[in-house]
């Protein structure tokens, strides 16, 4: 078994989209593990609703108010978190958004903040907290990016290209580490649909081999990975198979796909009701 090299006890973890989700679950357990959480959304109520909720680990709690589709809110959010909380050990780059329209349909707004949260802000978040962690020559960078980051899908355009960018993202910065010879550690987690409510309304047409995920299951198996510095976690397993059907002829990887309903599982999303 590995021994766990990422402790939570005594690390200052930022999570950003802590106001729900996978994010709210991820700061119940490191909270319950006795980290220091940094969290950040742009949903002040929800984020309120965690920080209320957290209070009965009594780990320390600081959050902030933050637009990650601002790069001017994000610098001034990060400086602030410097200066109150100190250096991050572990950044969680949790926040994303979707709008399940297809490439006309989309306003061009939808399409910017899609690319804004899903890919800028990793740039932005990421280089606001990476000095101080190479400085340290530690650190752990997780990037939650999505089975849509290795395969394409209609009513996605934005949002798979977006998480593609993030799949890229990762294993870009990882080889500028490993070129350092740094120490700071990078995780890229690419899960198929989970019920969060996020993608309320879509569907699987091949269950048993491809689940929908239950919210408990994605955050204990994320969780893990950060944990035992797994480089890449890609759940279900199935979707692993997506690197060799790339071998194939585009046709057959289509086909493939039709089978596994991939390409009308968007069909009846409704997303999450606007609070
Ligand atoms: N759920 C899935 O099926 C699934 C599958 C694969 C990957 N993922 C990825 O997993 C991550 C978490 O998803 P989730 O299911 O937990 O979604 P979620 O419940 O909607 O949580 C995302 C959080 O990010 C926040 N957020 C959105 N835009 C933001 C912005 N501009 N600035 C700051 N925070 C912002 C959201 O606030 P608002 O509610 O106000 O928008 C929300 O609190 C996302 O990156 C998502 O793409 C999800």
């Amino acid at each position: 078994m590995n021994e766990p090299m990422t402790a939570f006890r005594d690390s200052t973890i930022l999570l950003t989209g802590a106001a729900s989700g996978l994010g709210r679950m991820m700061a119940r357990t490191m909270a319950a593990e006795g980290a220091r959480l940094v969290l950040w959304d742009v949903d002040a109520r929800g984020l309120e609703a965690t920080h209320a909720e957290l209070a009965a680990t009594r780990a320390p709690v600081t959050t902030y108010v933050c637009d990650l589709s601002d790069r001017a809110a994000i610098a001034a959010t990060a400086a602030r978190t410097l200066a109150d909380c100190g250096p991050v050990d572990i950044l969680v780059n949790n926040a994303g958004v979707v709008s399940g329209k297809t490439l006309l349909d989309a306003a061009d707004a939808d399409i910017e903040r899609t690319f804004a949260v899903n890919a800028l802000a990793l740039f932005w978040v990421t280089r606001a907290f990476l000095p101080a962690m190479l400085a340290r020559n530690r650190g752990h960078v997780v990037t939650i990016a999505s089975a849509a980051g290795l395969v394409g899908t209609s009513r996605l355009v934005d949002y798979c290209a977006s998480k593609h960018a993030a799949v890229g993202f990762d294993e870009s910065l990882r080889f500028e580490l490993r070129r350092e010879r740094s120490k700071v550690l990078t995780t890229v987690v690419c899960p198929f649909y989970i019920s969060t409510g996020m993608f309320a309304g879509v569907r699987t047409r091949v269950p048993w081999l491809l689940p929908i995920l239950e919210p408990e299951y994605a955050v204990r198996r994320i969780l893990a990975a950060i944990r035992t510095d797994r480089r890449r976690l890609i759940m279900p397993r199935v979707v692993v198979t997506t690197y060799l059907a790339r071998v194939l002829p585009v046709a057959a990887f289509d086909a493939i796909m039709d089978f596994l309903g991939v390409s009308r599982s968007m069909d009846e999303f409704r997303g999450r009701t606007p609070h």
